[in-house]
């Protein structure tokens, strides 16, 4: 199978979802050390249904805070800018996870992103805030087995409950791996070149550019 072939299948497929404005949004004011919170902030508040949900989080049990928060700008200001912009990404890729990967996709990738922010700061990493939008995204390319075909997808998680890698198994049923497919969907987005590499080589990281990353 080529990259070509790939490309094509993704294409093709019919619920392809869009990622949402918002996180390539939250990555450039990331990116931009003079781009404001207000930026964000302005924004994340024109999208009525991740505003709710982050401050349905925010106002959880969870942080505990005293007071309740109602604006996004509030929250930034008592959690700081990375754990809002953190809420922020998750909220956003959320539904399109849970809905074409169900809740264990969801659940895998929240923990890895929340993992990977760790390791990036306990190893003083530069970019150890970009770590956890890679760790969010790294098996995002899993969406497309589901979208295309769900029997095979079911069919790889049983040769994988028998031992068998995930990629290998993907392969066999696919003709590529969630990688693969990964790459392509992050490409077609036109998200970051890092966070490409990150899901490309995630199960190869000595192929990758960055490979500690
Ligand atoms: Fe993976
Ligand atoms: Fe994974």
């Amino acid at each position: 199978m080529t990259v070509n072939d790939i490309k094509r299948i993704i294409q093709q497929l019919p619920e392809l979802p869009a990622m949402p404005n918002v996180v390539a949004i939250a990555l450039d004011v990331m990116k931009d050390p003079k781009a404001s919170v207000k930026k964000l902030c302005d924004v994340i508040s024109n999208d009525q249904a991740i505003t709710t949900e982050i401050l349905k989080v925010v106002n959880s049990a969870y942080y505990g805070l005293p007071q309740q928060i109602s604006t996004i700008n509030q929250a930034t200001a008592l959690l700081g800018f990375n754990k809002v912009r953190n809420l922020i990404l998750s909220c956003a890729v959320k539904p399109m996870l849970m809905s074409h990967g169900g809740k264990t996709l969801w659940e895998h990738s929240i923990k890895t992103a929340i993992g990977a922010d760790l390791i990036g700061k306990s190893l003083g990493r530069s970019d150890a805030d970009e770590c956890f939008v890679f760790g969010l995204l790294h098996d995002v390319g899993k969406i497309v087995f589901e979208l295309y075909n769900k029997s095979a997808v079911q069919e790889v998680d049983r040769l994988v409950t028998f031992g068998a890698d995930r990629s290998a198994a993907e392969k066999m049923m696919f003709g590529f791996d969630h990688s693969e497919a990964g790459d392509e969907l992050i490409t077609k987005w036109r998200l970051p070149k890092m966070i490409r590499s990150c899901v490309k080589y995630h199960h190869k990281p000595h192929l990758s550019d960055s490979p500690v990353l």
